[in-house]
């Protein structure tokens, strides 16, 4: 399996843990490190609504807390027909680590749109 069909399961397999229990709406996402390791991330819910964390911040603080902080690519899976782009929080702070992340975006048929992150965020702060 190349690198981006191993992103793409991890990411899959990391839905299932997402937490959503307000939502019902399970991401997960894949983070692959310059040095080639793989960190996912599910999103986390929370009754009081604010706290949740999206599946891809959770995957980035995964890694950057594990001294992991320049990333190659992140996969987003949701298990829709529609593609689940990263809300702007995300997009910022894939933008700290790596400015020039590719990001990609997978659905249920687990086709994928690429992306580079200057494309979802073309003026970061
Ligand atoms: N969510 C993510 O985890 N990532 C995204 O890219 C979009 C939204 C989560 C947050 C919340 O738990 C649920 O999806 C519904 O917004």
């Amino acid at each position: 399996m190349n690198k981006i069909d191993e992103l793409i399961n991890a990411a899959k397999q990391a839905a299932k843990n997402a937490y959503t229990p307000y939502s019902k709406f399970k991401v997960g996402s894949a983070l692959l490190t310059n040095s080639g390791k793989i960190f996912t991330g599910a999103n986390v819910e929370n009754a009081s609504y604010g706290l949740t964390v999206c599946a891809e911040r959770v995957a980035v603080f995964k890694a950057v807390s594990e001294g992991q902080k320049k990333f190659k690519a992140i996969a987003i899976y949701t298990n829709t027909k529609d593609y689940t782009f990263p809300c702007g929080a995300c997009l910022q702070v894939l933008y700290e680590f790596s400015p020039k992340i590719q990001v990609l975006i997978t659905n249920k048929s687990k086709k994928s749109k690429v992306f580079s992150l200057s494309q979802l965020l073309p003026y970061p702060f």
